[in-house]
């Protein structure tokens, strides 16, 4: 005898279950509900729906004492929400028809007049779109949190040198106040994306119902108004089916996380007993349970590596809507997970960069020293034989480079060379050439606009200060 499938099957489904004879299979109840994560849209939701049942009374379609039932009887399910105390249900599948049914229960028939000229795609949207916007907010938040850490470590070092790299190979050498205002230049361009995103996203698409909007003489200027939104969407098939405001939020955010995961590679490497070029305090790094000496770089090494949900949940929320259809397809129900996850992840990530950089201390000997070595000057060294003796530019590379190569046959560093050695590679150098092979002097030459002469590091810290004041 073969054995069936045991029967699992459940209550019919209270707000839709009219043309069903039965309830679903447990397994069908459990790919379907959404409750277990878009709960966490109850707020927007509750607002949403206040909305619109003001909207539904002010245009007559709702008698004005339904829809005072409805206002308060949704008030009072949110505080049962935020208290706690209501038990959700999977069977009732999401927010929205948790919330509805609860209305139920507290205010009786009136709460099933507020779906009048309203379905549960136009709600979802309205419902995330409200969301994603504050996710925007608390974004730009953070970052201007973290723009200001960074000025503070720019101001107070704006005239300490360190080396600058490229391919990790000593170039030339740099300000730590410049070092640190590159990365207020990077997140000043992500909250740019952050308020863009917002920008573009703010507009409602309650009012678009199902798909194709309503025949109720509903008002969506009024429920845009009320939701903060600049005005409704104007086409109901894209209100109900396009997730692009979710998709331009993980992707503003993956460009931030990528940011962030190169500066806590920077740190890490900072850290370690190799470089010293910083210190990070004790409140955002961990020791080691067998190695007494050891102050793990933890939050930066975990910074670093957060780029890979968020970057991860992007690929999956693209994934999910190439390819669909208009309008509405349950695939979108796909996306509530990656974006929450995305947005948590960025959050916590920005929060931590933050407090690391506000109690790190740079090693400023350490720094200098490493400015000095690597013959970190040799280009200046060639542009003085550019101004100084009128080489070609070409020229004066290949006399330094030879410059280079006996500084390094006798391992010292270039300013150690003396006169004689120099003027063995050219004979039109002196002695005044000593004065540009200083890190300090290099990096005051650099006056150029966006160098990285103390000056002009000055220049950006104010015209920040005053930007983030
Ligand atoms: N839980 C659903 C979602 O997140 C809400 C919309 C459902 N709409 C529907 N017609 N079944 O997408």
């Amino acid at each position: 005898m073969t054995q069936n499938s045991t029967p699992s099957t459940t209550a019919q489904n209270a707000m839709w279950g009219g043309r069903f004879a039965a309830g679903p299979d447990a397994i069908m109840q459990a790919i379907n509900a959404s409750i277990g994560f878009d709960q966490r849209l109850y707020a927007q939701d509750i607002r949403g729906s206040r909305a619109h049942a003001a909207m539904l009374a002010a245009t007559g379609i709702l008698s004005d004492s339904d829809a005072k039932a409805i206002g308060e009887g949704l008030l009072t399910v949110l505080s049962e929400i935020e208290a706690g105390s209501l038990q959700f249900s999977v069977a009732l599948e999401d927010i929205h028809m948790n919330v509805e049914s609860r209305l139920k229960e507290v205010i009786g028939e009136p709460a099933g007049r507020l779906h009048t000229a309203r379905s549960r795609n136009d709600q979802v949207a309205t419902d995330f779109r409200l969301w994603v916007r504050d996710q925007c907010d608390a974004a730009i938040t953070g970052l201007q949190a973290l723009m200001r850490a960074l000025l503070a470590q720019a101001e107070a070092g704006a005239d300490w040198v360190m080396p600058g790299f490229t391919h990790l190979q000593t170039a030339q050498p740099v300000t730590w106040g410049h070092h640190m205002m590159a990365y207020v230049e990077m997140l000043s361009r992500d909250v740019g994306r952050f308020s863009d995103a917002r920008a573009r996203m703010n507009e409602s698409p309650l009012g678009a119902a199902a798909l194709a909007g309503t025949s109720f003489p509903i008002d969506r200027h009024m429920t845009a108004a009320a939701l903060g939104f600049d005005r409704p969407m104007s086409n109901s098939l894209d209100a109900v089916s396009d997730r692009d405001f979710a998709l331009e939020f993980l992707s503003a955010s993956a460009i931030c996380a990528t940011h962030l995961s190169r500066f806590a590679e920077e740190l890490v490497i900072w850290s370690s007993a190799q470089f010293r070029f910083v210190a990070l305090s004790d409140r955002f790094t961990t020791g080691s349970s067998i190695m007494p000496q050891k102050k793990n770089p933890d939050a930066a090494e975990l910074i670093r590596a957060k780029i890979g949900r968020i970057l991860g949940a992007t690929v999956a929320l693209f994934t999910v809507m190439k390819g669909l259809p208009l309008a509405y397809s349950k695939d979108m129900q796909e996306d509530k997970e990656q974006v929450f996850d995305a947005a948590d992840t960025l959050m916590l990530a920005l929060a931590a960069m933050e407090g690391m950089v506000r109690d790190m201390t740079a090693n400023r000997p350490n720094l200098e020293k490493a400015a000095a070595s690597g013959f970190s000057t040799a280009t200046d060294l060639a542009d003085w034989l550019v101004r100084a003796a009128g080489l070609p530019f070409r020229d004066a590379h290949h006399v330094t480079g030879s410059l280079v190569a006996l500084a390094e046959k006798k391992g010292v560093d270039l300013p150690d060379l003396t006169l004689e050695d120099m003027q063995s590679a050219h004979p039109a150098i002196t002695s005044e050439v000593y004065s540009v092979l200083g890190v300090h002097n290099s990096v005051a030459s650099r006056q150029s606009y966006g160098g990285t002469a103390p000056d002009q590091v000055r220049v950006q810290v104010a015209r920040w200060k005053e930007k983030l004041a």
